[in-house]
């Protein structure tokens, strides 16, 4: 007999069946209308889905665990319908040897609530060393314009980042810094940080990142949270080994709109733009151009965001409201839930050689369970981010009501039943130019 079975409504192979999920040993081992288990679990209401993948969190430690740290963030990640998150580098130190990323892994080990794997950042200083890291971390992130505790990398040095045989992907901030620097002003409000950072050195940015990894023969790209219409119009016949990432944010706030609180939380890396920039996402979404969503969750404390607008950080916070907006947001637009679930699941596990993200044979056993019609508005006092903000204060969503990662049930009707130390690092295998 079965160790666990899953009974419900389940999106299996692009199509919503009322069947039986076994489980055994955390994967799944079988999909069928019927199966006996030694534990049933059923579900009458609601729809069984995938659990999504957040490809771009930054946790903040070491170095920052006033912002998040580990449990924090992987809890709210869990609440979201996150089963696994990949964090970033700008950590203090930062995970640029195999020594800050091992550090890194163990800390998380100890504190998560949910899976993870982590980037290595790229710097001048450790290119000969990629090839020892890339046995440790998950992915590379690479800076190609300066953000919040990081600098950029230098574009000129594409061509070595190219030229390496690497297994793992490429994931990066596109911004042209030299662009940037052309076009900084001083910054008193959104308005202004997005004329420091235009939507042309994003485009710059990405132009010389396809045309640099075109000549390389093994490695996939990924661009994060793109933001810019500018850059949307070159994207549209973008080569296979190049996946696209976009932020809830930049598909739901603009510099334009008229925002609840002080401007300066709203402030991010790239910066909202306007309403013909966020249609121009929700277009890409639609016809395809954008593969991943993705939080870019960047948490600060109050205190920070207090601050008078130039000296803010910039960063947003959102890897637990990234599924839940978005479930809400799918349905008001009627665009198809298949979709979603290919950009928060399938094609994370995909671009990023994670075994999760889908309900089939072989996978980690990773689920959630939503009821479509329980639709509530965002309250920051109901999440779980140390940062204790959100810039979705008021915003519709429809949470997860039960998760699971590797067939343990870590939320239970809304409530934390998971283990702190749970969460476990994740293998990235079969990432070469020419895999799926
Ligand atoms: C990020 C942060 O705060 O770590 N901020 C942001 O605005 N996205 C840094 C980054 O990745 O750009
Ligand atoms: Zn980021």
């Amino acid at each position: 007999m079965i160790e666990k079975v899953i009974e419900g409504k389940a999106y299996v192979d692009g199509a919503f069946i009322e069947c039986c999920i076994g489980v055994e040993e955390e994967r799944i081992v079988a999909v069928k209308k019927v199966l006996k288990g030694e534990e049933t679990i059923r579900f009458k209401k609601g729809l069984i889905l995938p659990a999504a993948i957040d490809v771009h969190v930054h946790f903040r430690e070491p170095g920052f665990p006033q912002k998040e740290d580990f449990s924090t963030g992987t809890k709210a990640a869990a609440f979201g319908g996150v089963s696994c998150v990949l964090d970033m580098p700008n950590t203090k130190p930062p995970t640029t040897t195999s020594a800050s990323c091992r550090d890194k892994i163990s800390i998380a080990e100890r504190k998560a609530y949910i899976d993870f794997g982590i980037y290595a950042g790229v710097t001048k200083e450790n290119l000969e060393q990629l090839c020892d890291i890339s046995k440790v971390a998950s992915a590379f992130k690479v800076y190609l314009g300066g953000s919040t505790n990081t600098e950029a990398f230098n574009m000129d040095l594409l061509n070595v980042l190219a030229s390496k045989t690497l297994e793992k992907v490429f994931a990066f901030h596109a911004e042209d810094e030299k662009c940037l620097s052309m076009n900084r002003i001083k910054e008193n409000n959104l308005r202004d940080h997005a004329i420091s950072r235009p939507g042309e050195c994003e485009k710059k940015a990405v132009k010389e990142i396809l045309r640099v990894f075109s000549t390389s023969t093994n490695h996939r790209v990924h661009i994060c949270h793109v933001s810019s219409a500018a850059t949307m119009s070159d994207l549209t016949n973008k080569p296979e080994w190049v996946t696209v990432g976009v932020t809830p944010h930049h598909l739901l706030l603009t510099s334009k709109d008229n925002l609840t609180f002080k401007e300066t939380y709203y402030k991010v890396n790239p910066p909202l733009r306007s309403p013909v920039d966020r249609d121009s996402l929700w277009d890409a979404i639609i016809k395809g151009t954008i593969d991943v969503l993705e939080s870019d969750h960047a948490p600060h404390t109050v205190e920070e965001k207090e601050q008078e607008f130039e000296k803010a950080p910039s960063g947003i916070p959102g890897t637990e409201t990234m599924l839940p907006l978005m479930l809400y947001q799918f349905i008001k637009r009627d665009i198809p839930l298949s979709r979603l679930i290919s950009l928060a699941c399938e094609k994370p596990a995909e671009t990023f050689g994670i075994n999760k993200g889908k309900i089939e044979q072989g996978r980690d056993a990773d689920f959630i369970v939503v009821d479509l019609k329980s639709i509530i508005s965002i309250k920051s006092e109901e999440l779980h981010s140390r940062c204790g903000w959100t810039p979705f204060e008021g915003f519709p969503a429809v949470f997860p009501k039960d998760v699971f990662v590797r067939g343990e049930r870590i939320i239970e009707s809304r409530e934390l039943v998971g283990e702190r130390g749970f969460g476990r690092f994740v293998e990235s295998e079969g990432l070469s130019k020419e895999s799926p």
